[in-house]
């Protein structure tokens, strides 16, 4: 029996048509979604990271900084954390944690009684040997939805979910992400269109000894984070994921990487997750994370772009074949925006960082 993934309490009568082909649309394979308590509003996730000229540079000094404060006995540390790392086109190397909190006021408490919010307002750009970054996302449960193949591995706010909801109706078909999202019963949660400015426009820096800027919230800019994992995969599945679909995968992350500008993509990171001690990328868990202007821009790029269509139809194929027996585990979590429900900051990093691009002279 099917379920709609959008937790009955926060439905609404629709005055914008769902994408779903059919009422008695059927999709090919499961999934589920996160089912959170039903007195939470919102949620927080944080990319709190370090930047270094190249990945040698990295000699666990801001690792420990930052773990310091995330393990920090204070009250509200976060709910769930995790390191990740990526080396972008630049060639500097990105360290940073990723962090969930159940609520605004459990981050804030968690800023002021850590010490981390001193910390970071007193950072001096003179002091720094590296870049730092904060990316900071307070989405309220209307505009947040969650997509996972599987229900026994839970992945970044499913630590703080209830659980998972049974095999949910809305997936399997283009426009299925944007179903799943409370907000887009009432609202077409359309941003503003990037411009050719907003990739070139960042104050002029390089790796250390830049600026320290503070980026405002684009109205209903999309985030994603999609993930992988390989771990538990039969030795046939895992080579058939391994030599089909992650190169594929690397060469979709690197376009929004390199052309974001041409569908709407601020930003892509396609992270690997590393052994918090030796840093090393041996978890055998990757994922993307990108900032796009507008819900439709994600749309289009992944019902459009060959990389993702082909990763996608590999998917398809694979699920049919192996049905409930999918071992490779992945898994989606989307967020469309408010501008005062995003926080960036950046501090002696090179400009093609996150958002840094759309920096603006005041
Ligand atoms: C949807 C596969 C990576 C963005 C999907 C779906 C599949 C899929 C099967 C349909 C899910 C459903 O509705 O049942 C994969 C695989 C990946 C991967 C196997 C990696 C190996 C990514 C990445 C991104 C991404 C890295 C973006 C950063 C999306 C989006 C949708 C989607 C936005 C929702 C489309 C919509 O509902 O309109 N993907 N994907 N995917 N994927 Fe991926």
């Amino acid at each position: 029996m099917l379920e709609s993934a959008i937790p009955e309490h926060l439905r609404c009568t629709r005055t914008r048509a769902a994408r779903l082909p059919s009422a008695g649309f059927q999709p090919p394979y499961p999934s589920y979604s996160v089912r959170f308590p039903k007195h939470a509003s919102e949620l927080v996730m944080a990319i709190i990271g370090a930047q270094y000229p190249s990945a040698a540079d990295a000699d666990g000094a801001a690792q420990s900084t930052l773990s310091g404060f995330l393990t920090s006995p204070a009250n509200n540390s976060p709910s769930f954390f995790e390191w990740a790392s990526v080396t972008d086109n630049r060639g500097c190397y990105n360290l940073s944690a990723l962090a969930y909190w159940p609520s605004k006021a459990a981050y804030e408490a968690w800023f002021e009684h850590s010490g981390f919010g001193a910390w970071w307002q007193a950072l001096r750009l003179e002091d720094c040997q590296h870049g730092w970054f904060l990316e900071i996302f307070f989405p309220v449960m209307e505009r947040f939805e969650t997509l996972f193949n599987t229900t026994n591995t839970p992945e970044g706010s499913a630590h703080m979910g209830d659980g998972m909801s049974g095999e949910v109706q809305e997936h399997g078909y283009w426009g299925s992400m944007r179903d799943r999202l409370p907000a887009s019963q009432t609202d077409g949660l359309t941003g503003s269109p990037a411009t050719a400015q907003d990739f070139n426009n960042a104050p002029q820096s390089s790796g250390t000894g830049g600026v320290r800027v503070k980026i405002k919230g684009k109205k209903n800019l999309a985030v994603i984070r999609s993930g992988q994992d390989w771990l538990d995969t039969s030795p046939e599945e895992r080579q058939l994921y391994l030599e089909t679909m992650h190169p594929v995968l690397i060469k979709g992350m690197d376009f929004l990487r390199d052309h974001g500008d041409e569908v709407g993509c601020y930003s892509c990171r396609f992270m690997e997750i590393i052994d918090p001690v030796t840093r090393k990328a041996d978890k055998d868990r990757t994922f993307g994370l990108a900032y796009f202007d507008d819900i439709g821009s994600l749309e289009r790029w992944c019902k459009e772009h060959p990389t993702h269509l082909a990763i996608f139809g590999g998917f398809h194929r694979y699920a049919r074949k192996l049905g409930n027996n999918v071992t490779l585990r992945v898994f989606h979590e989307v967020m469309v925006l408010e501008p005062e429900q995003q926080v960036f900051e950046y501090v002696a990093c090179h400009n093609g960082t996150g958002m840094l691009g759309t920096a603006r002279e005041e």
